[in-house]
């Protein structure tokens, strides 16, 4: 039965304390997806280190990050939770595909351009590069689908680029993976300005709520969240802070728009948004509860982390192998 379900590849950088935006965005839809799917889900931090990381840091949100996932309902039993540095063979796939992408595709990349100005004169070219390391990432485990967040489209089409390209020159190698965008959540907007994504690089800190902030850090980021004159809970391009309120109250609950919008008709945002602080205290609490006790457990972390990257080497060798000798080089051993 196992070998018939459809596999399931994503990812999250310890870069940076996680935001609700990678939370709705990303991991609860991976919890939905975790019986249906054969799953890999991984701490990328060679995707971290694009840009400068202090190694303390990056040691603990790594750890942190692995507690996330299991602590927002990510069965380590049944999924594949591993730390891409454990796994060779993403590296040494990224270097090969590297070759069969083309500098002007990088270039095109809205992620790169952004965050490139950023750094002036010293941008890495890990930078550059990063969108080949995430196509190696999914095409080592053959993924037949990728969920993530919106912003992640356009690297997720490089990466069906890349694959089309070398099976096209070569012959069949990888599966040509699709996108697994939510219907909701998928774009969490900043608190303060709701034109922008939600994240965690954002100036001011009331534009984001972290999935460790305290109740009453996210009671206050919510009530000051930005919204409009208008004075009615409606999910309206014209009401970007509302709208994205609501998003959250209805990723959370499962509640649907019009639901919302019928609940709280004539009566301001006061007690709407109380409702949408109060959802997100009710679902991160037992999160955060159960992080703190992961991170008290570093020996049980390293039995989660030791055998994934057991499962996740043997499967990216046997991909990484029929890369190479496609390519034309002598295998070591046969
Ligand atoms: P990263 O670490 O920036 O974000 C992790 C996930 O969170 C989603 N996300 C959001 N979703 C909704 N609203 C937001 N405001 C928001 N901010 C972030 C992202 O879309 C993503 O799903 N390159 C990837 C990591 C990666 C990866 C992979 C993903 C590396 N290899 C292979 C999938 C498959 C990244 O930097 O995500």
């Amino acid at each position: 039965m196992e070998e018939s379900k459809k596999i399931i590849f994503s990812g999250i950088q310890p870069s940076g304390e996680l935001t609700i935006g990678n939370y709705l965005g990303a991991i609860k839809n991976w919890v939905k997806l975790q019986d249906e799917f054969d799953c890999f889900f991984c701490v990328v931090d060679l995707h971290a280190i694009t840009v400068r990381q202090e190694p303390k840091l990056l040691r603990q949100r790594t750890l942190e990050l692995l507690a996330i996932y299991i602590a927002a309902g990510i069965d380590p039993e049944k999924n594949t939770l591993f730390i891409q540095s454990h796994v060779p063979a993403h590296s040494e796939a990224a270097w090969l595909l590297n070759c069969y992408t083309y500098f002007g595709e990088l270039g095109r990349m809205t992620q790169f351009k952004d965050k490139s100005k950023r750094f002036g004169d010293n941008i890495a070219a890990g930078l550059f590069d990063y969108p080949v390391l995430m196509a190696a990432d999914i095409l080592l485990y053959q993924a037949d689908l990728v969920p993530v967040g919106v912003d992640q489209k356009q690297h997720l089409e490089l990466t069906r680029d890349i694959a089309e390209r070398f099976n096209k020159l070569y012959s069949p190698t990888f599966k040509v993976p699709d996108g697994y965008i939510p219907e909701n959540g998928a774009k969490i907007m900043d608190l303060q300005d709701p034109s922008k994504k939600m994240s965690k690089s954002a100036d001011n800190a009331n534009g984001f709520i972290l999935i460790m902030d305290s109740p009453d850090v996210i009671r206050k980021k919510i009530s000051r969240a930005v919204t409009d004159s208008l004075g009615a809970v409606k999910f309206s391009d014209e009401q970007p802070g509302v709208k994205n309120l609501m998003s959250i109250l209805s990723t959370v609950t499962g509640m649907s728009y019009s639901d919302i919008e019928k609940k709280y008709e004539g009566q301001g945002y006061a007690g709407f948004k109380n409702d949408v602080a109060e959802a997100l205290v009710e679902e991160l609490t037992p999160i955060q509860n159960r992080v703190n006790e992961l991170l008290k457990d570093k020996a049980y972390l390293e039995t989660i982390y030791k055998a994934g990257a057991e499962k996740a080497n043997y499967i990216s060798q046997k991909t990484l192998r029929k890369m190479q000798k496609k390519i034309g080089f002598i295998p070591l051993s046969k």
